[in-house]
This record gives C-alpha cells, sequence and structure tokens, in this order.
C-alpha cells in the first residue's frame, strides 16, 4: 500500500487528548484515576502536590486513544501551580465527596476557576464534563443525594456516575463512557451536543428544583413574600405546577420539587384568610 495512505488511515485511527481532573481536596481524584490505571485502592491520604502527570492508552471503536491526564490537587494552596494546565483539554472529570455538601457546592466554583483561567480560549462547548459522586460506598454519611447530583450535572450537559474508588462501581463506565464521549466530538467537529436536546429538560425547570430544595420556607418555596394573598400564593403555585409536573418534567427531583410545592400551598392556604 502507499505509505502516505497508509499513515493517512492511521493518523486517522489514533488521537491523542488532554484530560484533568478537578474538586475539592480530598474527595477522591487521584484515587478515581488509581483505580482505573493501575485497578488498586490505596486508603491512605496522599494529597496531590500541585499535579501529577499520567499517560495512558485507550481503545474507542477502531481508534486508538493516548490519554494525557493531569491530576490537579485541590487545595487552594496549589492554585498557582495548577492554573497553567487548565488549557487545551478536551475533558474534565468533576468529583465531590457525596458525604460533604461543600464539596458538591463547591463545583461551580471549580467551573468559575477554570473559565477564568482559560481566558479568551474559554470554549466549555468544546469539552467534554462528566461528574462523578463518589464515595458512595460511605452509605451511611451520604448528605448529597443521586438525584441532585444529577440534575446539577444533567442541567449543565455533563454525564453524571456515582462512583466508589474504593469498590471500583461506577469507574470503569464512566472512563468508557468520557473517552466515548470526547472521542465522538472530536469526529464532529469539536463540539459536544445540545445539552437540552439529548437530556429532555430545560435549565429552567433544573434551576426551579434546586431553588425549591434550597428554599427556607413555604413563602419562599412558592416564592411569594410573607404574609401573600391567597391569589398571589395560587398564582405562584400554578405557574410551578405547570413547569414541574410529573407528566411533563421528566429532571432528576422534579416528583419530589412537586410534592413539596403541593405541601407547601396546602399548609400556606390554611393559614390566611
Ligand atoms: P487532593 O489531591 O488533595 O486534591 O485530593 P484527592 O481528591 O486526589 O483525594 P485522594 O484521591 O487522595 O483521596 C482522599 C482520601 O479519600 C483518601 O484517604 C482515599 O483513600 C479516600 N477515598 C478516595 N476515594 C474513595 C472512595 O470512593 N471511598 C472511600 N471510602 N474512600 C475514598
Ligand atoms: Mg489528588
Amino acid at each position: 500500500m502507499d505509505t502516505n495512505v497508509q499513515k493517512k488511515r492511521e493518523s486517522k485511527k489514533s488521537l491523542r487528548i488532554k484530560v484533568i481532573s478537578l474538586g475539592n481536596a480530598e474527595v477522591g481524584k487521584s484515587c478515581i484515576i488509581k483505580r482505573y490505571c493501575e485497578k488498586r485502592f490505596v486508603p491512605k491520604y496522599l494529597a496531590t502536590i500541585g499535579i501529577d502527570y499520567g499517560v495512558t492508552k485507550v481503545q474507542v471503536r477502531d481508534r486508538e486513544i493516548k490519554v494525557n491526564i493531569f491530576d490537579m490537587a485541590g487545595h487552594p494552596f496549589f492554585y498557582e501551580v495548577r492554573n497553567e494546565f487548565y488549557k487545551d483539554s478536551q475533558g474534565v472529570i468533576l468529583v465531590y465527596d457525596v458525604g460533604l455538601r461543600e464539596s458538591f457546592d463547591a463545583l461551580d466554583s471549580w467551573l468559575t476557576e477554570m473559565k477564568q483561567e482559560m481566558g479568551s480560549q474559554a470554549n466549555m462547548e468544546s469539552i467534554i464534563f462528566v461528574v462523578c459522586a463518589n464515595k458512595v460506598d460511605l452509605t451511611k454519611r451520604r448528605v448529597v443525594d443521586e438525584s441532585e447530583g444529577r440534575l446539577w450535572a444533567e442541567s449543565r450537559g455533563f454525564q453524571y456516575f456515582e462512583t466508589s474508588a474504593q469498590s471500583g462501581e461506577g469507574i470503569s463506565e464512566m472512563f468508557q463512557a468520557f473517552f466515548s464521549s470526547i472521542t465522538d466530538m472530536c469526529e464532529n467537529g469539536g463540539k459536544r451536543p445540545n445539552p437540552e436536546v439529548s437530556i429532555g429538560f430545560t435549565k429552567e425547570q433544573a434551576d426551579t428544583i434546586r431553588r425549591i430544595r434550597n428554599s427556607k420556607d413555604s413563602w419562599d418555596m412558592l416564592g411569594v413574600k410573607p404574609g401573600a394573598t391567597r391569589e398571589e400564593v395560587n398564582k405562584a403555585y400554578r405557574k410551578l405546577a405547570v413547569l414541574l409536573h410529573p407528566d411533563k418534567c421528566v429532571a432528576p427531583g422534579s416528583e419530589d420539587a412537586f410534592k413539596a410545592v403541593v405541601n407547601a400551598r396546602t399548609s400556606l392556604l390554611k393559614n390566611i384568610k
């Protein structure tokens, strides 16, 4: 065969990508990578100092993918070291610990840090994100449930996985889906699919469910001022009911949010003359 043709075919088949791990210190980023690459788990905490770098090869369909993994330190102390490594990533593994709410709440600020550091190069549409709800083996200390994590991830077009670096649950599924999505994106001109088309619910629905979960009382849940009239309560209720009715809304947690709204309305109306 003509050597040029052969070279061309080989270069179509092989692909080089860069992926990074992000999330608070001690959530299990390094252990997830170690579980996948070395098939083992280290119970002792060894904080990543700045950054760890590794290379692995994976097969996706007929392509060989060379993966450069940059495992970031989560501790704020290493910000200066970390910030240089955001650029040119095709994939990001976002990790939180299901037993630590602050590590889940911090995901937004990790995205902000990344956007800031990428500067004018920031094109988040050309990056595949996966979210790992890690340490699911520690069921007794779990405080962030699946629907809450899934909602945060899927409303942004990110895939969500429940993982345990300790038991291995979800790890190979996550990496397989991650590398295959990156390959799809590279083959499709570097754009990931529109999340609303693929997930079937809107950002407004996702944001409303999150707001309802975090509301401090029934007034707040319905989005009306304390002391509102029956009409105001009913109007707010109807708007939320249309948005979240289980027949219409498939977002994770929508059923619970809908029930909470019904209960909030009932309890408010009881006390309004
Ligand atoms: P930094 O490098 O400091 O950012 O932390 P990291 O996110 O890389 O955390 P690391 O992987 O070092 O894990 C932190 C601690 O959590 C270690 O003691 C691990 O053994 C433990 N750990 C990680 N994943 C799991 C898990 O899935 N289950 C349990 N039970 N422990 C885990
Ligand atoms: Mg680490």
